[in-house]
């Protein structure tokens, strides 16, 4: 809960939040540590105040997620995993995000957006 908090915070985990964190609850720095990176769901680096997520599970896949994830990484001019320059959108690549019925799916931030196609995903990252 702590360190969603302080990634919710900062959209990452700082360094000096880690080991603030390790003091306050009195366990070594490498607990802490193994914590922030044993999960996907956090950062030791610093992410776009947008993070794109593509799904490309199965069913994404089967219905496109390559094609409009190299569609968002060319209108972004970064790859998944990058960060754009001004920090504004981070791409990442995720696994099945269990809305299936919806593929392929995109996810800005929380926001699930269904039957994406190519010539839709500039206007869910221009309207994010
Ligand atoms: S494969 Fe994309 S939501 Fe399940």
């Amino acid at each position: 809960m702590i360190l969603q908090e302080i990634q919710r915070e900062y959209r990452y985990l700082p360094c000096e939040a880690l080991k603030a964190t390790a003091e306050a609850l009195d366990v070594p720095l490498s607990k802490v540590f193994s914590v922030a990176t044993f999960y996907n769901a956090f950062s030791l680096v610093p992410k776009g105040k947008r993070i794109v997520r593509i799904c490309t599970g199965t069913a994404c896949h089967i219905r496109g997620a390559a094609l409009i994830q190299d569609q968002i990484e060319n209108h972004l001019g970064i790859k998944a995993g990058q960060t754009t320059s001004d920090m504004e959108f981070s791409i990442e690549v995720v696994a099945c995000v269990g809305a299936c019925a919806m593929a392929p799916v995109v996810i800005v931030n929380e926001k699930y957006h269904g039957g994406v196609k190519v010539n839709t995903a500039k206007k869910i990252l221009k309207d994010s």
